[in-house]
């Protein structure tokens, strides 16, 4: 998805809303479609919502904030707001609630997304107009929400017991200078531009447009791989105390953490559970299932940390040699098959080193795509934050209590994947597609 630039008709725009719309629908059928009904409600994990919760929710959102709100239109089914109230019910309650089944939610997002498309058409961009349809706001707000529940879907299938429903191609195969890429690249000291204030879709917690000021520091040209994870593990990296914070430490003993969520040992061979499916645990691929400690720790293990969020968006974003900040890695065009793994076109991240088109400006590769990445980062407001359009979309997730993820994994849709988003989860969360690289601190003379 391209920025919404004034320069765009509001009939490009609209037809950008529209397929962002119809793209994230497909997504949403495809991951309901190929389970009974008996599998949609019921309850894969205590952690995740039947499938079918997210489903309806999904419609619930759509009605609410571009059917009424934005387009000022009736309400369709006042009856459904608090049953797909997120706040008001826990995921672990969902399944006793008076869902409605899978038909019907399939029938009622379909009479929303008929309203929608309606409002859509009569919708005035005009950016200095109302601020949830400037620049079609709202529609890409909703795009992307419904993406972010595609995500958690695709979640709750892989931690679904039963044969493998889905399906996908490989990624591509590491390209042949792989193997020879410096472990890690050098990010100049100087400031850079975080956030934005002229993409017209990004949200609240992305806004506004600040300039930080980073010291020097040397990052991991690629993930964390499998191969490099095992070593931690015959380390006995688990057990060394010293690599692990305090609170990661309870948390490791308390949830018995021992290897990647997904992952056991049969005699010497790391086998992993992906999509319904055994396999032995590939070397090569980014490690994932993995928590903020487990990434602290394995930082630690390494001598190095954890890189904090502005240290991660300046490496995707900065372009030393035009002194700005671009929209991806890559540049400012949208993203195709040979930047990024991206929009579920995999079921998998690809090979450490892949996509090496996508590669930034710093040579660091894969930071858009394959797996979020934890950062060192609480979530936390930038400065001259305000909460739009409400304070339950981001700022009462604002503090100590999350840790920041960047980049996006196989399963972001490319509405979502951009430079300057940002994701937030609990540190102890594992069914999430997370891994993470690692950085360190330049030492003076290699401040570049
Ligand atoms: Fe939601």
């Amino acid at each position: 998805m391209t920025s919404l630039k004034p320069s765009e008709t509001p009939t490009s725009a609209k037809s950008i809303a529209r397929a962002a719309l119809a793209r994230a629908r497909r997504r949403t059928l495809a991951l309901t479609e190929c389970l009974t009904d008996e599998e949609l409600t019921a309850q894969h994990s205590p952690l995740m919502s039947p499938l079918v919760w997210d489903l309806a929710h999904i419609g619930n959102q759509e009605e609410l904030w571009l059917v009424r709100r934005a387009g000022g239109r009736p309400a369709l089914r006042p009856d459904l707001d608090a049953l797909y109230d997120a706040f008001r019910h826990p995921r672990a309650n969902r399944p006793a609630l008076p869902l409605l089944a899978p038909d019907p939610a399939r029938d009622y997002v379909g009479e929303v997304r008929v309203r929608a498309l309606e409002v859509l058409e009569g919708a005035d961009f005009d950016p200095d107009g109302d601020p949830l349809l400037a620049e079609g706001f709202v529609f890409g707000m909703l795009a992307q929400h419904e993406q972010q529940h595609d995500e958690t879907m695709l979640a709750t299938h892989q931690l679904r017991a039963g044969p493998a429903v889905l399906d996908a191609p490989e990624p591509p195969a590491a390209p042949p200078d792989a193997a020879g890429l410096p472990g890690e690249v050098l990010v100049a000291a100087g400031p850079f531009e975080m956030g934005t204030d002229t993409d017209g879709w990004a949200l609240d917690n992305e806004r506004p447009a600040h300039v930080v000021e980073v010291p020097a520091y040397w990052l991991d040209t690629v993930p964390v791989t499998n191969a490099a994870y095992l070593e931690f593990i015959a380390d006995g990296g688990y057990d060394r105390d010293d690599c692990w914070a305090p609170e990661g430490r309870r948390h490791r003993d308390e949830a018995g953490l021992r290897a990647p969520l997904f992952w056991w040992r049969e005699g010497d061979t790391w086998l992993r559970r992906r999509f319904g499916r055994t396999e032995p645990v590939p070397l090569d691929e980014p490690v994932v299932h993995v928590c903020w400690y487990e990434a602290d720790a394995y930082a630690r293990w390494a001598g190095r940390r954890l890189p904090s969020e502005a240290e991660w968006e300046k490496a995707a974003r900065h372009d030393p040699a035009e002194g700005r900040s671009r929209r991806y890695p890559w540049g400012d065009a949208a993203p195709t098959p040979e930047h990024a793994n991206l929009g579920q076109r995999h079921l998998r991240p690809a090979p450490a080193g892949a996509y090496p088109a996508g590669a930034a400006p710093s040579g660091a590769r894969q930071l858009l795509g394959d797996v979020w990445e934890w950062t060192a980062s609480d979530f936390t407001a930038y400065p001259g934050f305000a909460a739009f359009p409400y304070r339950e979309y981001s700022e009462v997730f604002f503090g100590p209590g999350h840790k920041v993820l960047r980049g996006g994994a196989f399963g972001v849709d490319e509405v979502v994947a951009r430079g300057t988003f940002r994701n937030w989860d609990l540190p102890i969360r594992r069914q999430i597609f997370a891994g993470f690289r690692t950085a360190r601190d330049a030492a003076p003379g290699e401040a570049g």
